[in-house]
């Protein structure tokens, strides 16, 4: 058992989880005074970005280990909130690869405790569809937007809009969790279709962001997430997928957590 004592962070501070190593690597290069803490076979980074109070995590991969992350930074860290930054499949019509989904609320589509639950409610939470925060939620759209918008992003040779001749956009709404990377094009329809039969528009798919919206909503602690898209989850999910996350994700994450730190009081 570790029984060490918390280790103590500035007040306000903010978590920035994101699931791999390769969608963290920027941020943690970009930190001022870094310093890497770790505990339950995690390394979190404490430091300053842009000003701001940061801790930077990796969730890993899947909910549980989401979830005990997620844990982690309220109990033991105390942290003000929580912003994810990472990748996902696109679901919704014209979600596409080097587009940006913000998440408005989170659902598992891997949860089905019916008959005696309505298919994807939380059992004791009655309700499918965990909201994030909406003020901060707000800040990372804008983030987001701006970013899209940006020469940086607009002439990135690496940026897979350019490659597929579109404009990136960034889109706002459901982006749903389960333990299973989506790499079908069957699964991704059939998923597509009975989310939206319920009445449930989906944009995303990932594995991770729906655990830590439930933990937050626990602890009542303020969630927003964005999320690049590497791959439309259908059947060339598991080539688009690691070229994207090697080669782009990082470079999305800084900018848009860089623009959403800005714009935060304090930020500079
Ligand atoms: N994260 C990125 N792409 C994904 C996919 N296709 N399925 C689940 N999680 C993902």
């Amino acid at each position: 058992l570790n029984a060490s004592p918390s280790p103590t962070i500035l007040p306000m501070t903010t978590a920035i989880l994101s699931a791999l190593p390769e969608e963290q690597g920027g941020l943690v290069q970009a930190l001022q005074a870094p310093e890497c803490i770790t505990h339950a076979g995690r390394s979190f980074w404490r430091g300053r970005l842009l000003g701001q109070p940061v801790l930077l995590a990796l969730s890993g991969v899947g909910k549980v280990a989401a979830a005990t992350t997620a844990t982690l930074l309220a109990e033991r860290f105390g942290v003000a909130r929580i912003v994810f930054t990472g990748v996902a499949g696109g679901l919704g019509d014209g979600v596409q690869v080097g587009d940006v989904v913000v998440a408005q609320d989170f659902l598992q589509h891997d949860m089905d405790a019916s008959p005696i639950f309505p298919r994807w409610e939380v059992p004791g939470y009655g309700l499918a569809r965990m909201p994030c925060d909406a003020a901060l939620t707000t800040m990372l759209f804008e983030a987001a937007s701006a970013y899209l918008t940006s020469d940086r992003a607009g002439f990135d040779p690496n940026n897979p809009a350019i490659a597929h001749r579109h404009a990136a956009c960034a889109h706002q709404g459901l982006i749903v969790s389960g333990d299973r990377f989506v790499s079908t094009s069957a699964e991704s329809a059939a998923l597509r279709q009975a989310l939206g039969a319920a009445g449930h528009q989906v944009l995303a798919v990932e594995m991770e962001g729906a655990a830590v919206a439930q933990v937050c909503r626990d602890y009542g602690l303020p969630f927003a997430a964005v999320r690049t898209i590497s791959d439309r989850a259908d059947d060339s999910a598991h080539v688009d997928f690691p070229h994207f996350v090697r080669h782009v994700a990082s470079r999305y994450a800084d900018h848009i957590i860089q623009g959403l730190l800005r714009a935060m009081p304090g930020g500079r």
